[in-house]
Parts: structure tokens; C-alpha cells; sequence
């Protein structure tokens, strides 16, 4: 047993928590980051006990004086926390009543670390969440920038991955870029329901001191404050939300980082990633790795780990709050983390990475991407659709039989299928007539393309 029992609520207890029991139960090591938002939680709290009356102005500003000198120690390292310490909460708290005397004692007046807890939560993910906006923003402008050097580069398109169609490689990207931008959505969605204010709520029944809610609620800058204060201390929801978010925004990184690896291979040859984002191998001296690409892949993961955990941690908890929930710490600072992270790692390794349109190009040329212009040419001609896709699909096991690429068929062979065929059936195989061909609203034509980069430049503010 700890030898004096220096717990906050000692008064009920007559011995202190077992060591095994402290060691077990401490959060420090990981609640000790939100300090900043702990602090201001609680200047905030005494300047209203302060004006509203429940302590004295001249206590309250003792209290706050007290806090901003811990937060300097913090600061400057003259105050660590330990081990010995269960929580941030009380290692503040403690270290208030030890530098300014017993007046430290009126700053928990009306509150408990239930609300406490709560808000430093949703003030350090008002903080996290625009920083990952922000770095959501980074790698759709590092997207923009290869799609308008490479807004002509044609590659093939895949379905199943088959080569499927000609598609422009700014389209492809594109594609990405909307993804992101739907992203960018979700956590701005996000971020006005963590905007709310659970200070007040106290253990959960709310508090018989005429404490005022609104007050903290706009020091620190909430949109509004939460209805129902047992609400307000047993969901986190909004947690749930984020780490959701997080997860949908590294699944769509996993299917750049694969494509990437793949186009990586000699197999495609379409990219090739700078020596300052790749690793060679200690055995095989030709090797170049494409692991930060892999390292983006891999750490998926991580985050949809996070938020099972969340999930099963919440699920099935009586109202109100409960021990259980102190484990949401973890989950929240390694998805946000790792995410952020794996964000500035794809926005570099764009940077850092060449695309070979002649390569792409030559793949397209090469090969039986256009076999969907030739069945639409039929079409136009008057043979119906699945006649016609009948007649493309015998050209296209000749081409493969003769090893030829469609553009290379000669025209009496063609014509052999079908009388249709006349010579400007080869301005149809060229794959950029191919893309420009296209015209509905979306689809790969570059004059399409530019309009759609134009329009994420201008919502990106990004400078031209
Ligand atoms: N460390 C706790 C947590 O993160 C703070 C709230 C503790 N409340 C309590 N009644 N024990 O959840």
C-alpha cells in the first residue's frame, strides 16, 4: 500500500489504493497531453466561479494566476508528471493546491473530471481536427499539381485489374481529389458536433451551485452547450465519429499507396519514386522499395483498430460515465496521429514521384483498350449494341490470336467482320480521340478535366 494516502478524496477512505491498483488505473502517461486543454478548461471554470460569485474574484484570480504559472512549469520542464500521479486532471489540480495553498481546493466548485475530462477532449479535437483538414488539403494539392503537369497523359484504365479503357491520368487522380474532398466534409461535419460544451454537466447530474454554462461555454469559443448533462459525460460519440473519419480517409490513402506500389513494379513501369522516399535492401543490391508507400498501406490498420476499440469500449455502457471510458485515450491519439502522419507522407511522396507518360501511353497504344470504340462505331452505324459488341469481341480474339494491337488490324481483316468498317475507323482507335470522345458531365475528357481542376484550385485557394 502507498504509505500516506494523499488522495484527493481521502477523507472517505481509511488506507490507500494498492500499488497494483495505481499502477493499473493511471492514465498520465497518456492523458498528460492534454494539459494545454486542461488548463484552460479550468481557467476558464474559475473566472466564471469568480464572476458569478461562488468563490471570491480575488480567489479566482489567485486560482487562474496558479494555473497559468503550472502551465509555464509544464512548459519549461520544471514540472513533470510521474507515475505516481493518476491522472492529468488531479496531477493539476494537486500541483495548484501545493503552489498557491487551500484556495486551490475551490477550483473543482461545480465540476467534476467527468465534465472535466469530457471537455479537454472536444478542446483538444478542435484543435486535431482542422490540422487534419489541413493536411487533407495538402495532398489534394499535391494531386493537383501532378494532374495539371499531366492533364494530356493518357494510361490504361483498370476494372478488375483488366485493362479496361483509355482514361486520362488527371482524371485518375482526380478521382482521388474527390474522394479527399469528401473527406475534408466529413470532419468539418465532425467538427460541429465536438463543438459543443460539457463543462457544467459536472458528475452528471448537473450542480446546485448557480454556476454559469454559457459563460465557459463562450471564454472557450463552443458554438453552444450541451442540452442534457448526462449526455454530456457518457457519450463519445464524437470521438466515434472522428476516428471514423480517420478510417475512411486511410482506406482511401491504402488505395493510393497500393497503386502506387504496383505502378511502382517494372511489371507497369508508370512511376518511379525519388531515392529520398524509397530503401534499398541489405541482401539484394538492385532493390529499391517503395516503403513509404507500403509503411501508408500498412498502417490502416491502426486506425480501424482505433475505432473497434471505441466501439466495443462504448458499447453496452450504463449511463452514466464509467471507468471503461478512460481507455479512450489511446484509440483517439494514435488514429489522429497516425493519420495526420500518414497525410504529410502521401503529400510528399507525391511530390517525390515521377510519372513515365510515354510508358502509359505506349501501354494504351499497344494494346485492346479501345475495343469499346469500335463496338460504339458499329453502333453509330446502325448495328445494334450487343451485335455489335458480338463483332468486336471476334476482332479482338483475332487481335489476340495474331498478337496485334487493335490500331494495327488491317482494314480488309476488319472489314471481313463487318462492311461497316471504313478507314476513319482508325481515328477511333487512337486513344485520345478515344477520351475526347467521351463528353457527359465527369468523364476523362480533358476539356472536362481542366474545368474540374479549375474548379478544386479555386476552392483550395490555391495560387496559380
Ligand atoms: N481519467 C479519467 C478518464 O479519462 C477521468 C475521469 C475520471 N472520473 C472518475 N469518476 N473516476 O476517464
Amino acid at each position: 500500500m502507498s504509505e500516506v494516502n494523499s488522495a484527493l478524496w481521502a477523507g472517505r477512505f481509511s488506507e490507500a489504493i494498492a500499488d497494483i491498483a495505481h499502477r493499473f488505473s493511471s492514465s498520465i502517461a497518456l492523458d498528460g497531453k492534454l494539459w494545454r486543454e486542461d488548463i484552460r478548461g479550468s481557467i476558464a471554470h474559475a473566472r466564471m466561479l469568480g464572476k458569478t460569485g461562488i468563490i471570491a474574484i480575488e480567489e479566482s484570480d489567485q486560482i487562474i494566476a496558479g494555473l497559468e504559472a503550472i502551465a509555464q512549469d509544464i512548459e519549461t520542464g520544471a514540472f513533470v508528471f510521474d507515475a505516481s500521479m493518476e491522472d492529468v486532471h488531479l496531477a493539476i489540480e494537486k500541483r495548484l493546491t501545493q503552489q498557491i495553498g487551500s484556495v486551490g481546493g475551490k477550483l473543482h466548485t461545480g465540476r467534476s473530471r467527468n465534465d472535466q475530462v469530457a471537455l479537454d477532449e472536444r478542446l483538444y479535437l478542435k484543435r486535431a481536427i482542422p490540422e487534419l483538414t489541413g493536411k487533407v488539403s495538402e495532398v489534394m494539392n499535391s494531386l493537383l499539381a501532378v494532374a495539371e503537369k499531366h492533364i494530356e497523359t493518357i494510361l490504361p484504365g483498370y476494372t478488375h485489374l483488366q485493362r479496361a479503357q483509355p482514361v486520362l491520368l488527371s482524371h485518375h487522380l482526380l478521382a482521388y481529389v474527390e474522394m479527399f474532398g469528401r473527406d475534408s466534409e466529413r470532419l468539418n461535419d465532425c467538427l460541429r458536433r465536438v463543438d459543443r460544451s460539457p463543462l457544467g454537466a459536472a458528475a452528471f447530474a448537473g450542480t446546485s451551485y448557480p454556476i454559469s454554462r454559457e459563460m465557459t461555454s463562450i471564454e472557450l469559443e463552443f458554438a453552444s452547450v450541451l442540452a442534457n448533462s448526462i449526455d454530456a459525460v457518457s457519450d463519445r460519440d464524437y470521438l466515434i465519429e472522428l476516428v471514423s473519419a480517420c478510417s475512411i480517409i486511410m482506406m482511401h490513402l491504402s488505395r493510393m499507396a497500393e497503386e502506387l506500389v504496383i505502378w511502382s513494379t517494372k511489371e507497369f513501369g508508370y512511376v518511379t519514386m525519388s531515392d529520398a522516399v524509397t530503401t534499398g535492401s541489405s541482401i539484394m543490391p538492385q532493390k529499391k522499395n517503395p516503403d513509404m508507400a507500403e509503411l501508408i498501406r500498412g498502417k490502416v490498420g491502426r486506425v480501424y483498430g482505433s475505432l473497434i476499440n471505441l466501439l466495443t469500449t462504448m458499447k453496452a455502457l450504463p449511463l452514466a460515465y464509467n471507468r471503461d471510458m478512460q481507455e479512450d485515450k489511446q484509440p483517439m491519439f494514435d488514429a489522429i496521429e497516425t493519420t495526420g502522419g500518414s497525410l504529410e507522407m502521401m503529400a510528399f511522396l507525391l511530390r517525390e514521384t515521377t510519372f513515365h507518360s510515354a510508358r502509359m501511353l505506349s501501354e494504351v497504344q499497344n494494346d485492346l483498350l479501345t475495343a469499346t470504340e469500335i463496338a460504339d462505331y458499329l453502333t453509330r452505324k446502325g448495328v445494334p449494341f450487343r451485335e455489335a459488341h458480338g463483332i468486336t469481341g471476334s476482332i479482338v480474339a483475332y487481335a489476340v490470336d495474331h498478337n496485334l494491337p487493335l490500331i494495327s488490324i488491317p482494314l480488309d481483316v476488319l472489314q471481313s467482320y463487318s462492311l461497316q468498317f471504313k478507314e476513319d475507323i482508325y481515328g477511333y482507335l487512337n486513344p485520345m480521340t478515344s477520351v475526347r470522345e467521351k463528353t457527359t458531365v465527369g468523364s476523362t475528357n480533358p476539356d472536362m478535366v481542366r474545368k474540374a481542376i479549375a474548379r478544386w484550385n479555386v476552392k483550395l485557394g490555391r495560387m496559380k
